[in-house]
């Protein structure tokens, strides 16, 4: 399998990175993950566009020419490594090797850029019967706007999860349900849908977003008014978005149902929507 890094396609197991690498020093770096499908991206240009801004946010800075080169290799090794079927297309972009030193290192130190893409199952097992999820302490940073591959927050959440048998931990701040650990959070509550509010507390999420516009095209409006922990126990709906779940219902929280305990029937109909949406954009579903 050939993997981008730096400019050019090679090997996976040729690619190596500096041991001085500033993502690997300090997770000083950006990431974004991409579906594709049978060889074509899924909603490449909102990816494209947040991983601007993560850039932006982060003071990288990478010429167009390098993120247009991202993109055709990205392409590539979709067509060569998942021609058929879903797949991930994974990038990070760091802030490059350099000196262990704290504060950024020299202009005109490159940044390092890398991109894989692998086929990928996607849970529909789990959507029918609906994810289990735990609850877990919300102790990341203030900037979680920003896709950054400092995850361990995420990652201890996420291993809670599995230790507790559950397919998603969900992070709540000072009693409030913020997002997920690799995911965007929805409840229907006294009949109003609500998700957290885009702020520096989440991620704003594609899947997010798309979810939103079909909302809006399902005639339902949306609540950005944060939920606490309590009422998420009591929702009649809850579910969560990501680009690698699509629409997944959950059904447990912490051990309790939620709702009936089955998928509902607002969500699936959501899901059904989403896949539709997605389907249309890669023409060939
Ligand atoms: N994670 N919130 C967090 C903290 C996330 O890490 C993600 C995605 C999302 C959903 O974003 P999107 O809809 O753009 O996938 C929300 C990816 C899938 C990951 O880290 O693997």
């Amino acid at each position: 399998m050939r993997v981008f890094l730096n400019g050019r396609l090679m090997p996976a197991e040729s690619a190596a990175i500096p041991l001085n690498d500033r993502g690997l020093l300090f997770g000083d770096g950006i990431y974004e993950v991409t579906r594709g499908a049978d060889g074509e991206f899924i909603e490449i240009e909102r990816h494209l566009k947040r991983l601007k801004r993560n850039l932006r946010e982060m003071s990288i800075e990478v010429p167009e020419s390098r993120l247009t080169e991202l993109v055709d290799a990205s392409q590539t090794l979709l067509r060569e490594n998942a021609p058929q079927g879903d797949a991930l297309i994974y990038w990070q972009i760091t802030r490059g090797a350099a000196p262990r030193v704290h504060h950024f290192p020299p202009p005109g130190t490159l940044p390092t850029i890398f991109a894989t893409a692998y086929p990928f199952t996607l849970p529909h097992a789990v959507r029918a019967r609906g994810a289990a999820v735990i609850t877990t302490a919300d102790i990341r940073w203030s900037r979680c706007d920003i896709k950054t591959v400092n995850l361990l927050p995420n990652v201890f959440a996420k291993q809670r999860a599995v230790e507790a048998g559950a397919d998603e931990a969900i992070f709540v701040r000072d009693g409030i349900v913020t997002e997920g650990a690799s995911s965007n959070v929805f409840a229907i509550i006294d009949g109003e849908i609500r998700t957290y509010p885009a702020s520096p507390y989440i991620l704003g999420g594609i899947s997010r977003d798309v979810t939103l516009e079909l909302i809006t095209d399902l005639g339902r409006t949306v609540s950005f008014e944060p939920f606490l922990l309590e009422a998420m126990y009591k929702a009649e709906e809850l579910w969560m978005t990501s680009t690698t779940n699509d629409v997944m219902p959950i059904v447990r929280a912490d051990g309790r149902q939620i709702g009936n305990g089955r998928p509902g029937r607002f969500t699936m109909e959501l899901y059904a929507a989403f896949a539709e949406h997605i389907g249309g954009v890669t023409a060939k579903r």
